[in-house]
């Protein structure tokens, strides 16, 4: 029997690629550079599936082509904002996420931010590589306390409620939580226990520290913007480890400029990979390049859990991790 031909969209980790030509008539990118939009649709039109990632904008007008031989199109990664998923529908494609496998490293990732951005990390290890550290006083690079302060979580998804988990075991925070829909009590009870509910512009006017954690959608785009975090405290830091599209970033540079927030901790931006010029000339903020779920298990855990949705669908079950149009993707 032919094995489906499975287009793999940038290099993944050895073992999932191992895994992959195992099942699949697997064509890799052996070069990892980001496909074009007619490399895409040429995948689209000449491959059963699509195994694909951020990078890969899967917009109407690349769906919009007269013959699709693909059926499946399983995303490496939680977050699908990078396909339109109306076009997909369209075209009868079951499309796939993977959940839960990176939630612990992103929250790690978010808690870590938090404190680099909060402890001037970012400015002390530039220094100190620059040849510029004189040696210790008692006023050198004095930061803001993490430990015993109130983080205000934005979306209270999986990847929320464990970065409010580690806040309260681990630095003693107490935690709010903005959330459109209601918050099942065991979930409040559970691992994120004591956090409490609050509405949104109530949550940023209340906390030290603000961690966003909803999906890229119509309704989260800008949802911090520069009326909202003129609502921040002015010692208050904003974390983002979700998507550059939820925050204004214009408005946010503004903030930063003018002092109305004390700093940002950032790993992703609205157009990546380029990061404005006027966010990286300031020094109150903390940079990463999209690192949420950059540990080698995490990213061989998210290949597997594609090879999974992958494997399932062509021996005719329900993939475990179907999104469906109405789905909003929460992490
Ligand atoms: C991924 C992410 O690295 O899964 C997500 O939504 O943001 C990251 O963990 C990347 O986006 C892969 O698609």
């Amino acid at each position: 029997m032919t094995r489906p031909a499975v287009v793999v969209t940038r290099r993944l980790p050895d073992t999932v690629e191992s895994a992959l030509a195992e099942q699949f008539d697997v064509r890799l990118n052996g070069d990892d550079h980001p496909m074009s939009p007619g490399e895409l649709r040429a995948a689209l039109r000449e491959a059963d599936a699509l195994l694909c990632t951020v990078t890969d904008s899967l917009t109407v007008g690349v769906f919009d082509i007269e013959s699709c031989r693909a059926r499946i199109v399983a995303n490496f990664g939680v977050g699908y904002n990078h396909i339109d998923m109306e076009a997909a529908r369209r075209l009868g494609l079951v499309v796939t996420n993977t959940p839960d496998v990176l939630t612990d490293d992103t929250a790690d990732l978010s808690i870590g931010l938090m404190l680099a951005v909060a402890r001037r990390m970012g400015e002390g290890e530039r220094q100190l590589r620059a040849g510029d550290w004189t040696g210790w006083r008692p006023t050198h690079l004095m930061g803001t306390r993490v430990t015993g302060k109130t983080l205000g979580i934005v979306g209270f998804g999986r990847i929320g409620q464990a970065v409010a988990h580690r806040a309260r075991s681990g630095f003693g925070m107490s935690v709010l939580f903005a959330s459109r829909g209601p918050v099942a009590d065991e979930v409040v009870a559970g691992a994120a226990a004591g956090a409490e509910q609050r509405p949104l512009d109530a949550l940023l006017a209340e906390a030290d520290f603000v961690s966003l954690h909803v999906p890229a959608t119509p309704e989260t785009y800008h949802l911090i913007d520069a009326r909202r975090l003129r609502m921040m405290r002015r010692n208050a830091f904003l974390i983002n480890t979700a998507r550059g599209d939820v925050v204004d970033e214009v408005a946010l540079i503004d903030a930063l400029q003018a002092g109305t927030i004390a700093g940002a901790g950032l790993d992703v931006y609205q157009q990546e990979p380029s990061v404005p010029k006027a966010l990286m000339a300031l020094t109150n903020v903390v940079l990463l390049p999209h690192l949420g779920s950059a540990t080698m298990e995490s990213r061989t855990a998210m290949g597997m859990r594609a090879v999974e949705n992958l494997v399932a669908f062509f021996e005719g079950r329900e993939p475990p991790d179907v999104v469906a149009v109405v789905d909003s993707g929460a992490g």
